[in-house]
């Protein structure tokens, strides 16, 4: 996969080189290039930002510079993801649908966003996904895009050396994680749950399937009802 980052922070993107990211560059699996907005200005101080039209409080994000950034990395054919807390919300089905796909161009935002006209003159282009991490608000993309990118990674074909351990994890069942334990059986007066000791296969997986329902309906009950249907398209194609 080629992973293009676009930022007025590019040091902010500089995790990417280490750990998950990093081992799936030193890997062959991931072509990562984070570039800095402000070589598409053209002005002595580098503007990226203007006041709203309509009046309110902030700065939004210019479209010129944006408009060369997406010219210059030819972002036909690949996926632009665009962190906003406007965004669908971003999910393991979304990461794992992402990983599937040859390129990202992902474009992170300052201030109260980037002007409208940006995302959609990409998204007559090619296929544009505008993703939210959550209810709540960062000061900008990158953090998001750290995230976001670890989640697809991890995922892609090759990445993890026991792939088994990708299908028990939190999400990947639509449920949440049973709890997990290692030795010593004894700690502090607090003991691991014997079932796990006893070597009955069935009976460990009956009780991992009910500690996973469990958790999920004490800490998210929503994912019980959750109405997405398998496979349903999460990233809509441009038309
Ligand atoms: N940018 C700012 N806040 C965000 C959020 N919650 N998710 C994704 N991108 C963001």
């Amino acid at each position: 996969m080629r992973a293009d980052v676009v930022s007025i922070f590019p040091d902010y993107l500089r995790p990417l080189e280490l750990s998950l990211p990093g081992k799936a560059q030193q890997k062959g699996l991931l072509d990562l290039r984070v570039h800095d907005l402000r070589q598409w200005t053209h002005d002595r101080h580098r503007t990226v930002d203007d006041t709203p039209y309509g009046g309110g409080a902030g700065m939004v994000m210019r479209p010129e510079p944006w408009g060369e950034a997406l010219d210059a990395l030819e972002v036909e054919g690949a996926t632009v993801v665009v962190p906003t807390p406007s965004g669908r919300p971003f999910t393991q089905a979304m990461a794992r649908e992402l990983a599937g796909r040859d390129r990202l161009v992902v474009l992170c935002g300052r201030y109260e966003g980037i002007d409208a006209r940006v995302l959609e003159h990409a998204a007559a282009r090619t296929e544009l996904l505008e993703v939210s991490l959550g209810d709540y608000v960062l000061n900008g993309g990158e953090v998001a895009a750290l995230a976001l990118l670890e989640a697809v990674v991890r995922l892609l074909p090759g990445f993890m050396g026991n792939p088994a351990s990708l299908v028990e994890e939190s999400h990947e069942d639509g449920l949440l994680e049973y709890p997990v334990y290692t030795k010593p059986a004894a700690w502090r007066g607090l003991e691991v749950p014997a079932v796990l000791l006893s070597g009955d296969h069935g009976a460990i997986a009956a009780w991992r399937a009910a500690q996973s329902r469990r958790r999920t309906a004490e800490r998210r009950p929503d994912l019980l009802t959750a109405t997405t249907a398998p496979g349903e398209l999460l990233v809509r194609p441009a038309v």
